[in-house]
């Protein structure tokens, strides 16, 4: 098969900075042979890229207006991260991002539908699976590695601020933007704070990540090492597996971070009734994973997602131990939107230079077949091709 046209199109999504095809992984598809075209990122600063155009063009890439993709060759495959704004208007082409519909997620008729009723396909990045049905690029190890990175923020603010007052929002750390640059503006800001929360408390922060052999839990457990914060118990599931929770270690460390994969019911790793312990050293927690309406969350000490604007919850706790907050920010990559494109683009990258023989790939078949079967679960039935 010929190299398809690759078109990048620039987010639309208020705060998304990252990017599906980043300059580095842009280049390698040129290479490859796939003429590459980038949508030149918005002005509104809310909606811009991380990476700039003339970084694109630095790699080879053909710069083209933000929002061409709508008036574009049908032939092109429409590259982007997250969802299209909404819209009733059909879709005719290829396109790959995360469209969040295969779930029944609210509205999910009417987003899906548009496919079909264009005579398009949709590529979800969240259900693209190698041959041993492991998802081929996933946005977890910066996950863990931001939650780490609050959780440590929020225990040097804890220390520094004796008044109660919570950890404020992220642009307040971060000049009003609301996400790091790069990796090494927040590790150098987090080794700050490390050292003022140390001199209060007298030791550097100890920390459970739970979940620790998985992506987000190797995140976390990289971004502590990398700040000096060397006392951090790795769990996973050998050390729960013969034992129920709640655990006295997780109380007994400064900082909880859990990034466990729940896919059953199991006890909790800490309630309300474990924290009245009089060992108690935790006052933060740092929920990754995030199940937080799950009726099975096994941190049920909190109800809310927290966000980057308000990032911790406080949990009314009784008797002389520290005071303790709760991070539950479910898009917790977007803080690191360079590193976490990167990641996730490179991860993708073996897919996308597989696009051009897209009808024998595996993973682009699997794609097709199943952006098909949940179609075909339309109420109504298939729409027709709008002509
Ligand atoms: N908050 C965010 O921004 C964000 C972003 C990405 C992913 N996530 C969530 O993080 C969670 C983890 O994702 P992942 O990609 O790291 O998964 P993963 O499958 O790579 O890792 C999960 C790890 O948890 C371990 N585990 C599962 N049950 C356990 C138990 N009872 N005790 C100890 N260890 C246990 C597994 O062995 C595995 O090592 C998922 O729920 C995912 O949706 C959150």
């Amino acid at each position: 098969m010929a190299f398809p046209t690759l078109h990048a199109r620039a987010e639309a999504k208020f705060l998304e900075h990252r990017s599906a095809l980043t300059p580095t992984t842009a280049r390698k598809l040129l290479d490859a042979g796939y003429p590459v075209l980038v949508e030149r990122s918005s002005k509104d600063p809310n909606y811009a890229r991380i990476f700039k155009d003339d970084e694109f063009e630095q790699a080879g890439a053909t710069l083209i207006p933000e929002g061409s993709w709508e008036s574009a060759p049908t032939d092109r495959i429409i590259i982007g991260l997250k969802e299209l704004p909404e819209a009733e208007t059909p879709l005719s082409h290829t396109f790959v991002h995360f469209a969040h519909c295969y779930k029944q997620q609210g509205g999910w008729e009417s987003v899906l539908a548009r496919f079909p009723r264009g005579g398009g396909t949709l590529y979800d990045l969240e259900f693209l699976q190698d041959s041993t049905g492991r998802r081929v690029a996933a946005f977890g190890y910066h996950a863990g590695f931001v939650g780490a990175a609050l959780a440590i923020k929020t225990w040097a603010w804890q220390l520094t601020h004796p008044n109660g007052e919570p950890l404020p929002g992220l642009e307040t750390f971060t000049d009003g933007r609301g996400y790091y640059n790069n990796e090494d503006e927040l590790i150098a800001q987090l080794k700050d704070d490390v050292a003022e929360g140390a001199k209060v408390a007298g030791h550097k922060p100890s920390s459970l990540v739970l979940g620790a052999l998985g992506r987000c839990g190797s995140g976390a457990v990289d971004l502590l090492e990398k700040v000096g914060c060397p006392e951090i118990k790795k769990w996973d599931l050998p050390e729960t597996k013969d034992r129920d929770g709640p655990y006295p270690e997780i109380i007994e460390s400064d900082i909880f971070v859990n990034c466990i994969y729940l896919s059953q019911p199991i006890p909790p790793f800490v309630n309300l009734e474990s924290l009245k312990s009089p060992n108690r050293k935790l006052s933060v927690v740092c929920d990754v994973s995030c199940d937080t309406t799950n009726p099975h969350n096994p941190i049920p000490i909190y109800s809310v997602n927290t966000t980057f604007d308000k990032p911790t919850v406080p949990v009314p706790v009784e008797g002389d131990g520290p005071r303790l907050s709760v991070i539950s920010i479910d898009h917790l990559p977007s803080a690191l939107p360079r590193e976490s494109s990167e990641a996730f683009s490179s991860a993708l990258l073996p897919s996308l230079l597989a696009l051009k023989d897209r009808d024998s790939a595996p993973v682009w078949q699997g794609a097709e077949k199943l952006f098909h079967e949940k179609v075909s679960t339309l109420p109504g039935g298939v729409p027709k091709k709008e002509t």
